[in-house]
């Protein structure tokens, strides 16, 4: 069952210009998706020998043992490599590699060899503790620059990375720890929002005691408030940085195409989160090949992703796709509406921003303050927009293209998951666009609307949205779990062996893509993913709570919002006051996004026979539509 309410399929066309179509590094869309899918493996060459490598690949696709692909076989690279070293041989060694702004107005920019310099510091830094080639590392900051000297430098001495997001908890943190087994953590004192202090710190406090897997904590001071920092565990950044180990060079481990470079967490079916493992090789050509294409960058560029470098958006398309292609990347450390509701407007005239990609929960929240704010900003230098994060409607879809690209600049939709490391259905500029929807596959990915035997569904109607052939930066695996990456992704669709997103899609009859919303149980609210199985274990874990479901039911301005059900146990009954406690609690032990806007005190929750919640009862009681096929229902 979708999450999203559906708008259905319009044939309002908004058309490039002419200009657009014409400077656009790929003009003709049909003609290069063709050429892929003639030969992809002939595609792909092309564009990995566009990048460096210690040594080329002795196969571009072993698919001997599905569905554990490998790409670029035999080849040596490292992400430092194409992201940092090979800049700074050449004049762009003087390039703004990124532009960071506070919230509270700091400004701070790094030239390509300044970060490269920094990076090497901190890879220094990080030997001389001991973490060696495959060592994970978890990274837990605020959005500063010193979260993308943190992940380049893991990526230079081959230690991957697993960069858990600010907002999350403690316990959040501290499982994510334990399933990666980091003994070294990078933190920040604390992080700007909102004009208040995040503090980051002491949640890393929390989350150690409750994972003492860490041996080493490093702090970047950032806020400058008291934190403890416990002697003989935790070092201050800049103290290990003016050490005389930390140099600025540094050698680049080289890596192996299929080595890890990440390990990202994300919401599943089940309350364990996922660890989306991604490798050096592939990763770097999908990511590069794809914001080149789709986000037409160019040299003079200045490109803003405003998303968290803690989510794959980040990752891909702030830290690293940017830096391979030596563009401009910018970063803001705060909220959209701080002090006043004209900050990211601002921030475009500022630096002159010619791309800004964002998720359409910000373009609704700062709709809704009105036109007057961007207009008091100069926004001509925009020629592209983006969204991403969950299906945009159509109204958000039209404000954003007439008042932030001054009907100027083409909307472009990316459809892609943290497991498939990059876009895969999404415009390019040169595209016609309906309002609403992603369009086409991007060039090298086939994908199809499915039915649950795997029969294509007919013209709007319906289906399980399916990718059918292997792409460079496809998940490797679930970080120690081969079965749950199988059973989660390619059992469905074993005999076929096409990867099951979890996404319901239609296609219309222009063939565009229109993604309707999550058919699992993996919630998106205000873009994020979360499982219903983690809020549910949030809720009873609490000790008045002896059962729990919970929904997302759509929401204006947030996507979906959560509904919680809950069943107490004996003795204690519901009151404002529990309903309070329990937000409470989900706060501090998932995270405030998985607060609930409701819940609800029941007898009893809708199961099946079997025992499984039906969650489709419960949304439909909820939205007061009728409750479908009951059958399985026990009671
Ligand atoms: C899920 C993946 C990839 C970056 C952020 C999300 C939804 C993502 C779109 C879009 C409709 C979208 C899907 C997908 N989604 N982009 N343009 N239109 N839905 O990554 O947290 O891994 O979530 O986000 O439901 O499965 P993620």
């Amino acid at each position: 069952m979708a999450e999203q309410g559906f708008t259905p399929p319009t044939s309002e066309w908004y058309r490039p210009s002419a200009d657009m179509i014409k400077g656009a590094n790929v003009p003709d869309y049909d003609a290069v998706y063709d050429l892929a899918r003639q030969d992809p493996e002939a595609f792909w060459v092309k564009r990995a020998d566009e990048l460096d490598w210690y040594q080329k690949w002795d196969q571009v696709l072993d698919d001997s043992n599905k569905p554990f692909y490998k790409w670029f076989v035999g080849g040596k690279t490292n992400m430092a490599l194409n992201a940092l070293d090979r800049h700074v041989t050449t004049w762009r060694r003087n390039k703004l590699a990124i532009i960071w702004e506070g919230e509270d107005g700091e400004k701070i920019t790094l030239s390509y060899w300044r970060l490269w310099q920094e990076t090497n510091k901190f890879a220094n830094v990080l030997r001389s503790m001991g973490v060696k080639k495959g060592d994970r590392v978890t990274i837990y900051m605020g959005r500063v620059p010193e979260i993308a000297i943190a992940m380049l430098a893991c990526a230079k001495i081959g230690a991957p990375h697993s960069v858990v997001y600010g907002g999350f908890s403690e316990q959040a943190l501290a499982s994510r720890i334990d399933d990666a087994q980091s003994k070294v953590l990078i933190t920040c004192d604390g992080a700007w929002l909102r004009g208040k202090i995040v503090p980051l710190k002491d949640t890393v406090d929390e989350a150690v005691t409750r994972s003492p897997v860490v041996e080493t904590v490093i702090v970047v001071k950032r806020t400058g408030q008291e934190i403890n920092m416990q002697a003989g565990r935790d070092y201050w950044y800049h103290d290990l940085m003016a050490l005389p180990i930390a140099k600025p060079q540094a050698d680049t481990e080289v890596m192996d195409a299929e080595d890890p470079l990440f390990i990202l967490y994300t919401s599943g079916t089940t309350g364990k989160p996922k660890g989306v493992l991604h490798t050096h090789g592939g990763y770097q050509v999908y990511t590069a090949t794809t914001l080149k294409w789709v986000f037409d960058i160019k040299e003079e560029d200045r490109w803003w992703c405003a998303a968290d470098p803690g989510w794959i958006t980040g990752h891909s398309y702030i830290v690293y796709a940017p830096l391979i292609l030596g563009a401009t990347s910018i970063i803001y450390e705060g909220a959209p509406t701080y002090p006043y509701p004209d900050r990211w407007w601002q921030i475009v005239a500022d630096y002159g921003v010619t791309i800004l990609y964002t998720a359409p929960t910000a373009i609704r929240g700062l709709m809704r303050f009105g036109e007057a704010w961007p207009a008091r900003h100069d926004l001509s230098s925009l020629r592209l927009l983006g969204t991403v994060g969950e299906p945009i409607n159509p109204e958000a879809w039209r404000w954003y293209h007439r008042v932030i690209g001054e009907e100027r600049c083409p909307i472009i939709d990316t459809w892609w998951q943290t497991e498939t490391g990059g876009f895969m259905i999404t415009p390019l500029p040169s595209v016609d666009l309906k309002p609403g929807s992603a369009t086409r596959p991007f060039p090298g990915i086939e994908v199809d609307i499915v039915d649950d035997d795997g029969a294509p569904v007919g013209t709007n109607e319906d289906g399980n949205l399916v990718i059918k052939n292997p792409w460079p930066s496809m998940i490797r695996t679930v970080y120690g779990d081969d079965d749950r990456f199988i059973s989660q992704y390619w059992e469905k669709y074993r005999d076929q062996g096409w990867y099951l997103a979890g996404d319901t899609a239609r296609r219309d009859e222009d063939g565009y893509l229109w993604v309707i919303g999550r058919n699992d149980d993996v919630l998106k609210v205000s873009g994020y993913r979360l499982g219903t199985a983690e809020v549910e274990s949030g809720l009873v874990s609490h000790s008045a709570v002896a059962e729990s479901a919970v929904i997302g039911v759509p929401d204006e301005l947030r996507g979906n919002k959560i509904f919680a059900y809950c069943i107490l146990v004996e003795g204690v009954d519901g009151s404002d006051v529990l309903e309070a406690e329990l937000k409470a609690h989900i706060r501090h032990e998932v995270g405030p996004i998985a607060v609930p806007a409701q819940i609800e005190f029941v007898d009893n929750l809708p199961k099946t026979r079997s025992g499984k919640i039906m969650r489709r009862v419960l949304k439909a009681k909820a939205l007061g539509q009728p409750l479908g096929d009951l059958s399985t229902l026990e009671d």
